[in-house]
């Protein structure tokens, strides 16, 4: 299993260009199912995310092309097989993603229960209460969801409580549904609104994506479309809080900063100078960041998927730190691998106390979950000495091309195979 090795205590110095957003990606390819034209796709990031997403898709006879500079075409001339298989599924929890507009399109679909994960149990039952709502009749069996309807009719779903990949699925599904659908207490990020865009691009009915209501009123078919996949607002905060957490000058490129507002903020507090210039973010820091307190939430609060890296930064931070988790109850795991490196961090139920250290020493230490691994890195670009972390395919999941990136910002970051 690859592993990476950084050397730390080197500021960050450069330009990068960000991707495009892994959680807008994985969705938008999912559309490609409620057509049977083609949906030409741009700023798709080239991760194992998307490579398992495509996998998943291929065998149920969508025809994808070749991944070149971030294009991919997708079409669903037919859809010959609507599973999603649990080897699939228990890898990328995004798999779910397929089961609106499989029973949107074909009328039937059986897909697997993602089961829990690293970072805590994330039951879907806020998907199959939707669906159920707009007429499919859902039996759990056997570790699957076995759906069936005629033609889904529209419906009110209010959800109980804010999921982003619930109400995407409801989205899709909705849109070749009889009648029209609201969702209310619907997830705001801007992956939904980028969903709707495609969607719109389509032929859909949409409005209110972006807000608490979303009203969708259904259309027969949808047609092809071109779109181009938002930026990844969680991969520029990654960065950004590297280099809030290491030091240094750096511009990153083809952002969204109107995305990343309560991530801006902790690192302005932090210390951090930000410069903003269309897409292009500046940071600069100068001096050691200074404690950042913060509670996660739907957005536009601050994003749990950026908790660690925040949690990196305040290890060595000048202050105490109160990091307070509400989106999943498991999303701690990086702690004791930031202890390890000389992190003083205590958890006292969903709040973990970081007391900042001058120092953290390089230590060998294990990739848990894709953003634990972020604050990682993080805390490795800072430590003193080798820090080499094992299980790196949880950050080849999610964040393109990041040695690369790194080395780019001239940080010393080898990958051991
Ligand atoms: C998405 C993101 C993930 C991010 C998360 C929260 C994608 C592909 N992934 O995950 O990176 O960390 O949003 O911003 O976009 N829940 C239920 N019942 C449900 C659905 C969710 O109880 O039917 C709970 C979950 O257990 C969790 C909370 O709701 O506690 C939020 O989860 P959700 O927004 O659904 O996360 P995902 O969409 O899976």
């Amino acid at each position: 299993m690859d592993k990476l090795r950084i050397t730390g205590g080197r500021p960050l110095e450069g330009e990068i260009r960000v991707s495009g957003a892994k959680n807008a990606a994985l969705p938008i390819m999912c559309a490609a199912l409620l057509t049977e034209h083609a949906l030409a796709l741009e700023n798709v990031p080239r991760l194992m995310d998307v490579a398992t997403m495509a996998k998943l898709l291929a065998r149920m006879g969508v025809e994808l092309g070749p991944q070149r500079d971030g294009r991919i075409e997708l079409r669903a001339a037919r859809v010959s097989d609507p599973q999603a298989p649990y080897e699939l599924v228990k890898t990328m929890r995004a798999s779910v993603l397929v089961l609106g507009p499989l029973l949107a399109r074909c009328g039937r679909a059986r897909v697997s229960l993602p089961g829990g994960c690293a970072i805590g149990q994330r039951p879907v039952d806020q998907h199959i209460k939707g669906l159920q709502a707009m007429g499919a009749n859902i039996a759990v069996e056997h570790g699957y969801m076995d759906a069936r309807t005629e033609r889904l009719r529209g419906a009110r779903v209010v959800m109980d409580l804010v999921t982003v990949t619930g109400t995407e699925n409801l989205m899709m599904a909705a849109t070749l549904a009889e009648g029209s659908t609201l969702l209310e207490n619907a997830a705001r990020e801007p992956e939904v609104v980028d969903l709707a865009r495609c969607l719109s691009a389509m032929g859909a009915k949409i409005q209110g994506a972006g807000s608490d209501v979303i009203r969708i009123e259904g259309v027969a078919s949808l047609g092809g479309a071109r779109h181009a996949v938002m930026p990844d607002r969680i991969e520029t905060g990654t960065y950004l809080a590297a280099v809030a957490a290491a030091g240094g000058k750096v511009r990153l490129a083809g952002a969204a900063p109107e995305t990343l507002e309560a991530t801006l903020e902790k690192l302005r507090e932090a210390g951090a100078r930000l410069a903003l210039e269309g897409d292009a973010i500046g940071i600069e820091m100068a001096a050691r960041p200074r404690a950042v307190s913060l509670r996660t939430a739907p957005y536009p609060g601050f994003a749990t998927d950026m908790q660690a890296q925040l949690m990196a930064l305040n290890a060595i931070a000048r202050g105490t730190a109160l990091i307070t988790e509400t989106i999943f109850e498991n999303r701690f795991m990086h702690a004791l691998e930031l202890q390890r490196l000389g992190a003083e961090i205590s958890i006292q139920g969903n709040t973990a106390v970081v007391s900042g250290v001058e120092r953290l020493q390089g230590a060998s230490v294990m990739a848990t979950d894709l953003r634990a691994s972020a604050g990682l890195v993080i805390a490795g670009l800072v430590a003193e000495g080798q820090t080499v972390i094992e299980r790196i395919y949880h950050l080849d999941r999610g964040y393109e091309a990041l040695e690369g990136k790194l080395a780019a910002l001239g940080a010393r970051v080898e990958r051991l195979r």
